[in-house]
């Protein structure tokens, strides 16, 4: 099968020159072609061509791309996607007044999604997973990261990356699996951490590497979650049964989690909201991701990462929704997107390579994914627009018309 994708106004390629990542003032660079042709051939880009003229009959398919946008798949690579139940009386609480932590030390917050999605049938998580991934879809999502964490216990756990490995395997799109059993504490381990890690370490760890069901380990290192000590026990423990390493921190207190995600060469650490200078210059002098969640900081109205410091300074930023039920219901990145451009500071194409290239690096897919280059999977969006700045300055704006993964059709929209 081969198509044609014929003549848009504008590719938007996200090719970086290392072939990795970009940062800098690389990361400004969204290496714009106006009016080139794409063929697909199979689930490939096999050429991106200034011709002017083709032999149509050539083509299984041609789709006429002239006044749109062309641009890589976007890559969510933070989400708790897989839970049950819904959190709006909380929401309407904070509403109120009252603050994230104060509602999850009072039995909400994500003890409140554990009970939920203990109770739910492996069928009904699936079922609306399924529902989330189709809006993702729709939002022009193409690979997603999906981590456990609401299950803390053994059989929950497993439930939940068995939904994520079937959502892979039978879905439209790619789902990373990531193991986040050190969420919090769940309450029947109150009196007893040791007890829950050694859960961790000692069972969950080594079914979960054995049966591949996860290709990544996160840890949440929080003072309301894992300390110092026990995130690198943990993530000392997954180390030995082959997983790469993720980590949440630097959401409300920075406690030496980037310090820490140096010394374990974690693949990406997520949040940091609060990350300190001196800890942004040893981040930015490696080759570990930073993470930013400007949905949370939205959502929760709690400080935003400062990613333009970040950036100059050198760190690898990409943006991921965070999407969750407690800190984060939005599934648009273009959305998101526009929050980092204003709040977090990042200049409009940073935030388009944060969502592609970078997006696709900290999952270790940047061979394969996150720009439109020859070779690469075909995960091409389609815009109804003909100038892609404006996917960020009309905010809140779907404009996914089309969404290809691995050269084929998997949403259309019709406008
Ligand atoms: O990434 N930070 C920890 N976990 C989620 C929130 C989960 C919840 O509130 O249910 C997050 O923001
Ligand atoms: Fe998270």
């Amino acid at each position: 099968m081969n198509i044609l994708l014929f003549r848009p106004a504008q590719v938007i390629t996200c090719k970086a020159s290392n072939n990795r990542f970009k940062r800098k003032s690389e990361l400004n660079d969204i290496g714009l072609l106006e009016e080139y042709s794409i063929i697909i051939e199979d689930n490939r880009i096999a050429d991106i061509s200034s011709s002017k003229s083709f032999d149509f009959t050539q083509f299984d398919s041609v789709i006429d791309c002239r006044g749109k946008v062309l641009m890589p798949g976007l890559i969510d690579s933070h989400t708790h996607l897989i839970f049950s139940g819904s959190r709006a009386d909380e929401f309407e609480m904070r509403l109120e007044g009252k603050t994230y932590e104060e509602i999850s030390n009072k039995g909400g917050g994500i003890i409140k999604t554990v009970s939920a999605t203990r109770t739910s049938s492996k069928e009904n998580l699936k079922e609306t997973a399924k529902e989330r991934l189709r809006e993702s879809i729709s939002n022009g999502i193409t690979t997603i990261e999906i981590k456990s964490g609401y299950g803390l216990n053994y059989d929950t756990e497993i439930k939940i990356l068995e939904c994520a490995n079937e959502l892979n395997s039978d879905g439209d799109i790619d789902v990373i699996p990531t193991f986040l059993g050190a969420h919090t504490i769940p309450v029947e381990f109150k009196n007893n951490r040791k007890g829950y890690i050694d859960l961790i370490i000692n069972k969950l760890i080594p079914e979960i590497s054995k049966r591949k069901l996860a290709k990544y380990c996160d840890v949440f290192l929080e003072k309301t979650a894992f300390s110092i000590d026990e995130t690198k026990e943990i993530l000392k423990a997954a180390k030995r049964n082959n997983f790469d390493l993720r980590l949440h921190s630097d959401q409300f207190n920075s406690i030496g989690g980037v310090e820490l995600g140096i010394e374990m060469d974690v693949k990406s650490i997520d949040h940091l909201e609060v990350i300190n200078d001196e800890d942004i210059k040893k981040l930015s002098q490696t080759n570990i991701v930073a993470t930013i969640l400007p949905g949370v900081s939205y959502f929760l109205k709690i400080p935003f990462a400062p990613a333009r410091k970040m950036i100059d300074k050198g760190c690898i930023i990409a943006i991921a929704s965070d999407f969750n039920p407690g800190s984060c219901t939005c599934q648009s990145l273009p959305l998101i997107m526009n929050i980092a451009s204003i709040y977090n500071g990042m200049k409009l194409n940073e935030t388009i390579n944060a969502v592609t290239i970078n997006a696709a690096y900290s999952l270790g897919l940047e061979k394969y994914i996150g720009s439109i280059e020859i070779g690469k999977l075909a995960d091409i969006l389609i815009l109804n627009t003909n100038d892609y700045k404006n996917l960020l300055y009309y905010f809140g704006k779907n404009f996914v018309q089309t969404v290809i993964k691995r050269g084929k059709i998997i949403y259309e929209r019709n406008y």
